[in-house]
């Protein structure tokens, strides 16, 4: 060790003991006036006129305040970030744990608010036993609406978002996401995920807004402005999370470590003018509008896992860019850096990572970091830095002043005003793909309206992953409309509208006893709900038993359209024929009546490709393969409707 950082360190050294004598015997608080000038922590006598406690005082300075009050125990302790199941109330307490989350699926035994805000509010009031009484910073991934909460609005995922570009509505999203969180006593979501994904084989395409950076860029920068408001300390702003810093959308097939992923988690395999103008580019616009918190990514760049790129966080992140936030690892994302965990949680925290998401065994990594500071591998001013930064934005979230729920907020997840809002994304985000004889809008009074396809009546799969449990669900997870309930609701009172999975009407009989056709048929099939690298994959076309519904359905209508529910673009070019209008929904989340919206002319069909959309696999990766020519381009989207 250099003679540089010895003397920080012994002057940290006086400091640590002064404030472990002030613990010892803590002076009985003084009448002070609360307008007094501020004092220098080493005129601060009690804890009662601390700074730190003081919210006229800048983040800044009662951080400063604050960690030269803490011991290594309690700063240690700040830098951990547990995932629910896997701590108690108490050991909260009793490790100095600083922040808890709900991974997805993260929910309490009973999923509605109330028993959010109690389980919330269970682990701050446990934090706040602490001597020093440092509120916990609780987090959750409300990547489209508050998603592990059951009745929240589901918005569409970020290719649909994408789709739409609208930044106005990105912003209204976000102002209505994180009144959803707030409601539940939660003021850190991890989102919005700035990925410009390069290749859609990856499971993760849908939470990525566009293969164009820019596009990323503005419409990430323009919800996280509505996240965080004005003001973070507002009741109803949340902290947001730009991740995953930085590549995650540059993985290549076929690198990722992880068993049975195929490129989520893998390395990005580009020279720096490439990162830079690609991934790293929508990082400017998200610091520049005020992120306060940035997760890394488990991919690697040529090879070097983000986790230990001291680079990349430090010097890029934190120096050039000028974030001044806390850099928060992914779920276990240090573990991976070395197999042996000292080594890892060593490099990874050298590297610039403040705050480690555990997720599980905080006891090894509160022991290995300890033990790395005592043997001088994890510099005191590289532990104070990371503190400092947590604690800064603490204090800007005002959750020294207001650390618990508000039972008046319980009504705001799914409100009605919500869910108006996600509707109108849904209709913004629908991309018209073909449409041979101006099919569509169709007309609200036609006799007789066929409907196909298990993906039409089934608001899990049109919700995705990462709702009320990681990989999503099938079914009536959460309360929703689908998009068949959407279309009987859009037609008018004289239109017959029957469902079969199947496509296959038997008794629908005309007048002559004949089997009736249809003036129109709409069958809806999709990818089923899955997130991250279980969604990885090699084939991308459209299965057997689909294809054959739509060639079932097109025998009984006069006019045939197929709805994509997916994540991603499909491989469609050999069925494109078989059916008038093609329409890609994405993702859509709870309010399908926006699909109906759109299909009958509510809304205008305005979305346009946020991906290219391949001819083949063989095509794939699009994103940075220039020289093939796609079945549709990036930007394309007819026009139909008012
Ligand atoms: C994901 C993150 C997420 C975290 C917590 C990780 O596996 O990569 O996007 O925020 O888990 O659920
Ligand atoms: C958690 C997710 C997390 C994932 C990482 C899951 O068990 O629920 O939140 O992203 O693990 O692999």
């Amino acid at each position: 060790m250099n003679t540089k950082k010895i003397l920080p360190l012994i002057l940290l050294g006086a400091l640590l003991f002064a404030a472990g004598c002030r613990a010892a015997n803590p002076s009985s608080p003084t009448g002070t006036d609360p307008g007094a000038e501020a004092t220098s922590p080493a005129e601060t006598g009690s804890e009662a006129d601390a700074i730190y406690l003081d919210p006229s005082q800048s983040p800044d300075a009662r951080a400063d305040d604050l960690l030269g009050r803490m011991t290594l125990e309690e700063k240690i302790g700040q830098m951990t970030l547990v995932e629910k199941n896997s701590i108690t109330p108490q050991a909260v307490t009793d490790k100095f744990i600083g922040a808890v989350l709900s991974g997805g699926g993260g929910r309490p035994s009973t999923n509605d608010p109330e028993h959010w805000a109690e389980m919330v509010d269970g682990f701050q009031s446990k934090a706040l036993e602490t001597r020093l009484a440092i509120p916990l910073l609780y987090g959750v991934d409300a990547v489209h609406g508050h998603g592990n909460l059951k009745g929240a609005t589901i918005f569409p995922h970020n290719i649909g978002l994408g789709a739409a570009a609208d930044p106005d509505l990105m912003f209204r999203i976000g102002q209505a996401t994180a009144e959803e969180v707030a409601a539940t006593g939660i003021w850190w979501n991890f989102a919005p995920v700035l990925a410009v994904t390069q290749d859609i084989r990856w499971g993760r395409t849908y939470e990525s807004y566009s293969q164009d950076p820019e596009l990323v860029s503005l419409l990430a920068s323009a919800y996280l402005r509505g996240l965080q408001g004005e003001n973070l300390a507002d009741p109803l702003t949340v902290l947001a999370t730009p991740k995953h810093f930085v590549g995650d959308g540059g993985v290549v097939w076929g690198t990722s470590t992880t068993q049975n992923y195929s490129i989520d988690r893998g390395d990005t395999q580009i020279d720096e003018d490439g990162l830079r103008s690609i991934h790293l580019y929508p990082y400017l616009a998200a610091i520049e509008d005020g992120a306060q918190s940035v997760m890394v990514s488990f991919s690697s760049w040529n090879g070097t896992k983000l986790h230990e790129h001291q680079y990349l966080i430090t010097e890029v992140l934190k120096g050039e860019l000028g974030f001044e936030g806390f850099v928060v690892s992914d779920w276990a994302g240090i573990d991976e850096v070395d197999s042996n965990y000292y080594n890892a949680v060593v490099r990874a925290i050298n590297a610039g990572i403040d705050m480690n998401m555990v997720p599980t065994q905080y006891d090894l990594f509160i022991m290995a970091l300890t033990a790395a500071v005592e043997n001088e591998e994890v510099p005191m001013d590289r532990i104070d830095d990371a503190v400092r930064r947590i604690l800064r934005v603490k204090f800007m979230l005002g959750l020294f002043e207001a650390p618990f729920s508000d039972p008046d907020l319980r009504d705001i997840p799914g409100s009605q005003a919500h869910r108006e809002l996600a509707r109108e994304a849904v209709a913004k985000s629908l991309v018209l793909l073909q449409n041979r004889d101006d099919v569509l809008p169709a007309a609200k009074d036609l006799p007789l309206v066929f409907v196909a396809g298990d993906f039409a009546d089934d608001v899990g799969v049109q919700s995705g992953g990462w709702t009320i449990e990681w990989q999503g669900g099938r079914g009536n997870i959460t309360p929703g409309t689908t998009v068949l309930e959407a279309i009987r609701a859009a037609v008018g009172p004289d239109t017959d509208v029957r469902y079969n999975r199947f496509g296959t009407y038997d008794r629908v009989l005309d007048e002559d006893g004949n089997p009736a056709i249809a003036q129109l048929g709409i069958v809806v099939i999709g990818e089923a709900p899955y997130s991250e690298g279980v969604g990885d994959a090699e084939d991308l076309s459209i299965p057997e038993a689909d294809v054959a519904n739509i060639a079932r359905v097109a025998e009984r209508v006069e006019q045939l359209v197929v709805i994509l529910i997916s994540g991603r673009p499909l491989i469609i070019t050999d069925q494109l024929d078989m059916a008038d209008a093609w329409v890609a929904a994405w993702l859509p989340g709870t309010e399908g009546q926006g699909v109906a919206d759109v299909l009958f002319g509510d809304r205008p069909f305005q979305g346009k490709l946020p991906f290219a959309w391949p001819l083949s696999m063989e095509q794939l990766p699009l994103g940075t393969n220039h020289d093939e020519s796609p079945l549709f381009p990036l930007g394309y989207g007819l026009e139909a409707g008012r």
